[in-house]
């Protein structure tokens, strides 16, 4: 089955699947994105990527004129038509297409561009046994990265730095707080308590992030919301990242040295299975 894209309202082979080359996205980086895990066919918290969405799409005053309903829609016929059943969708919202110049166009309507691409969820089980690495980079992005948009060029360079580095993830420091990874939110384990950078406009407010605050919670178990120092990873029982991508993975390396005795600890696992007792009872999604 050919893959198959969304533009501006039409499902199309992905290779006949474009935007002007003046589309705002790609002059400015004028854009948002959302990126949803799809398993057993469902998309998994949809809701909260929505309202994410809209929120973006009403900090930079980019008007979608889809609403919830139909752009739902759209976007389980764009799934179905792919045929996947664990995947992700790639959703795209440009200010629009216009002539090059920083001030916004006066009339260009938005461009909506989703993509789906398979994505081997297992994985992400199978490394919960083996645990990840990662390196840390200095956190030299806007001051505005609560904001989803697509200018990622300071995360994918950190990124990349992981890559070469044999790392699954950059974790981004300023100053001497670890703030979030370049595309998951940090977390580290000490006595128990489970702590994670503070939303506001630092980092991105994940939607693994906060599903996994409401299971913590709900679980009895002590979640922190406030910055940690680079000192305080490298000292921590257990590290992890969240993403939904990755929707909880043990960090058990930190710049080449172990993070607690090296391995998968129990507060990881202990969510993990919370995690994805969560992913089966949205979607009906198991190994
Ligand atoms: N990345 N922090 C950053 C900088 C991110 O780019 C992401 C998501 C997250 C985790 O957010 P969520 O739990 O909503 O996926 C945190 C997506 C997956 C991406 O860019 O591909």
């Amino acid at each position: 089955m050919p893959q198959l894209a969304y533009v501006n309202g039409r499902i199309l082979p992905l290779a006949d699947a474009t935007l002007h080359i003046e589309d705002r996205g790609t002059q400015f980086g004028d854009a948002v994105y959302e990126v949803c895990a799809v398993m057993n066919g469902r998309i998994l918290d949809w809701q909260p990527h929505l309202v994410r969405l809209r929120r973006n799409l009403a900090e930079l005053g980019i008007t979608l004129d889809i609403a919830d309903g139909p752009l739902t829609l759209q976007a389980r016929r764009l799934i179905a038509a792919n045929g996947h059943a664990e995947c992700i969708i790639y959703m795209q919202v440009s200010r629009g297409t216009a002539k090059r110049d920083h001030a916004f166009p006066g009339a260009a309507p938005a461009n909506l561009v989703m993509t789906v691409r398979r994505f081997d969820f297992a994985q992400r089980l199978r490394q919960l046994e083996s645990g990840i690495a990662v390196i840390t980079q200095p956190d030299n992005r806007w001051g505005r990265v609560d904001i989803k948009t697509t200018g990622l060029l300071p995360n994918v360079l950190a990124k990349q730095a992981a890559k070469q580095a044999g790392a699954f993830e950059a974790w981004l420091v300023a100053g001497e707080t670890v703030r979030e990874g370049s595309s998951t939110n940090a977390w580290i384990v000490k006595d128990g308590r489970i702590i994670t950078h503070p939303t506001g406009t630092a980092i991105l407010p994940g939607i693994a992030r906060d599903s996994l605050i409401r299971l913590a919670h709900a679980a009895q178990l002590v979640v922190e919301q406030r910055p940690f120092t680079l000192a305080e990873a490298l000292a921590a029982d257990e590290a992890f990242l969240t993403s939904t991508t990755a929707p909880i993975l043990p960090v058990v390396r930190m710049d080449g040295t172990a993070v607690g005795n090296g391995r998968t600890g129990p507060v990881v696992r202990r969510l993990a299975e919370l995690v994805w007792n969560e992913v089966a009872r949205q979607t009906g999604w198991r190994a």
